[in-house]
């Protein structure tokens, strides 16, 4: 496993906060695996992940706010070696799109259930469920991978 894309919708709410854990645990763990996230959509590209996102990130040790959001692309399906979708809808658009590799994250210790969008929802509390549930599938992710 060299290469990891974790992929939601807008990538500006749940994937950055995949991708924040995953580079996080990387790090800590002295491992050389590419980590990445994109949206299925574009319309956020450009744009850092949403407050509530960034400040849950920070009260967990996780820094996401220099990630920027990008669509998915099909040559992105060559360049990495695992899509990760954060829900059904996202799991279904990648397959549309021709995904390889192609899992939900929350087969990772969550019963293949979907992340949650909190993007419509707003408040913090969401936030900080979502949070939990994404650093416990990307820790259970790398336990199984290693
Ligand atoms: P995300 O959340 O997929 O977790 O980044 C969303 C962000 C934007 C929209 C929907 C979900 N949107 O409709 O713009």
């Amino acid at each position: 496993m060299k290469s990891i894309l974790f992929v939601c919708l807008g990538n500006i709410c749940r994937s950055p906060i995949a991708d924040g854990c995953a580079k996080k645990y990387v790090l800590e763990n002295g491992l050389d695996i590419k980590i990445d996230s994109a949206g299925t959509g574009s319309w956020h590209v450009g744009e850092a992940p949403c407050a509530n996102s960034i400040k849950v990130a920070k009260k967990y040790g996780v820094n996401i706010s220099n990630l920027r959001a990008r669509q998915v692309t099909k040559s992105d399906f060559d360049n990495f070696d695992l899509i990760i979708a954060l829900d059904e809808s996202n799991y279904r658009d990648l397959e549309r799109l021709g995904a390889k590799n192609l899992v939900k994250l929350g087969i990772y210790g969550h019963n293949g259930a979907d992340v949650p969008d909190p993007y419509f929802f707003k408040e913090y509390d969401g936030f900080v469920k979502v949070f939990k549930m994404i650093d416990e599938c990307v820790s259970n992710l790398f336990a199984e991978i290693k």
